[in-house]
């Protein structure tokens, strides 16, 4: 069984196919060629690899403002985050106008995409508000997805667009980088009826490969898809190509190989927490899953919110069957050394903080950088090596 692509009945990639594609370029060439922001490449590339399916392009203030306060767009779709094509300035685009959106991630700018101008718009102090309050949960400005927000200006230029290629996406990772159509016949050809996605901006240690494995026995999954991040990061968080690397490792040694899909998503980091978690839900049914793990402090970062914020909006806020996919709620997993095992903490409820192998994200970073090893109930060695390598070459 695969469920249906969220609010559509198939997917509805915007990269354009070969026959339209020379074409397009060629009157590309001839647009004013206008130089977006990383985040709204990443929004046309994950348009054009039919993970954002039933959405066709950028959207306008009402869309954005609506998306923001009820997580619906105008045309009533269900979506918990504005997709947005923000610049410093109009420059004088017109409604009508097409342009050629030119990609900020790669050498010499080449062109991303087209986009049929609808609507330009300027969004005010009370907008941006609202969007930073309900998408990020805070208005500081130290969210890096406030932050990153707030950096591309406030000049809204929405309208569909019909896409090219996928940035550095498809180069950089050729082996990791898929589309939610890809992955969808990935799983129809292995046969999996129940698929469960693990989403990851991070190398997998002991509580994420439990976790995973967890969630494999308990929903009785057929098979596992562990779908990394492989956009741009805040400062401090591990590359993508150490963190695949690291992943493939892990799965290839501890895994059984013909129940996990190891694979990656073209998108930068919101730190959105709750609405990024939804999100992710989403475009995890666009890609054929039926169920996704939403643990510990989801698509966290800081403190800004509650460890399992990003749980109870599905229950709070999600209204019933706005999703197909279902959820798998975990609780906060680590290595308990009484019982020799990674559990769940709800389920060893004799044990407290000290009963556990609990580390950090900056004491494990500190540690990889002075080349101590990790504790192996923390982390499987062959995943140390990888990470201790890359902290030892970035000094
Ligand atoms: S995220 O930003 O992509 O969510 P990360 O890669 O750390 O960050 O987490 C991936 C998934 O694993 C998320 O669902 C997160 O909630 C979950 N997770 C990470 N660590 C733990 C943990 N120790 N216990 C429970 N869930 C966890």
């Amino acid at each position: 069984m695969s469920l249906p692509p969220h609010g559509a009945t198939t997917l509805r990639p915007l990269l354009v196919d070969a026959a339209r594609h020379g074409d397009l370029l060629a009157e590309a060439r001839s647009l004013r060629p206008i130089l977006i922001s990383s985040a709204s490449a990443a929004n046309a590339v994950m348009l054009a690899a039919g993970y954002f399916t039933p959405l066709t392009g950028y959207m306008s203030r009402a869309d954005a403002l609506r998306v923001a306060r009820e997580m619906r767009t105008e045309g009533d779709v269900f979506w918990p985050v504005p997709v947005l094509n923000l610049l410093p300035a109009a420059d004088g685009i017109a409604p009508g106008e097409r342009i050629a959106l030119t990609d900020p991630n790669l050498p010499g700018e080449p062109i991303l995409a087209v986009q049929t101008v609808e609507r330009v718009e300027v969004l005010t102090d009370e907008d941006l508000r609202l969007i930073m309050e309900r998408v990020f949960r805070t208005t500081d400005l130290d969210h890096p997805g406030v932050a990153t927000l707030l950096a591309q200006g406030r000049t809204l230029i929405s309208g569909p667009i019909e896409v090219l290629n996928f940035s550095y996406f498809e180069s950089e990772f050729p082996d990791t980088f898929r589309t939610a159509m890809q992955l969808r016949e990935a799983i129809a050809e292995r046969g999996w009826r129940r698929t469960v996605a693990f989403q990851t901006r991070n190398p997998m240690h002991r509580a994420h490969e439990e976790l995973c494995k967890m969630a494999l026995e308990r929903l009785d999954a057929d098979g596992l898809l562990i779908h990394m991040l492989l956009g741009r990061l805040k400062p401090g968080d591990v590359p993508a190509p150490v963190r695949d690397a690291a992943i493939r490792r892990m799965v290839e040694l501890y895994f059984p190989p013909d129940r996990v899909v190891v694979s990656g998503y073209g998108f930068d980091m919101l730190y959105a927490g709750p609405r990024e978690a939804v999100l992710h839900a989403i475009f995890r049914q666009n890609a054929g899953c039926t169920h996704f793990i939403v643990g510990r402090d989801h698509a966290g970062v800081g403190s800004y919110y509650g460890p399992f914020d990003a749980q109870t909006i599905f229950d709070e806020e999600v209204p019933p069957h706005a999703l197909a996919i279902e959820i798998f709620r975990a609780d906060h997993t680590a290595w308990s050394k009484r019982l020799g095992r990674v559990v769940m903490m709800r389920d060893a409820p004799d044990h407290s903080n000290e009963d556990f192998v609990l580390l950090s994200g900056t004491k494990v970073r500190e540690m990889l950088a002075r080349g101590e090893p990790l504790p192996i109930e923390f982390a499987r060695p062959e995943v140390a090596e990888i990470l201790m390598r890359h902290y030892q070459a970035a000094g």
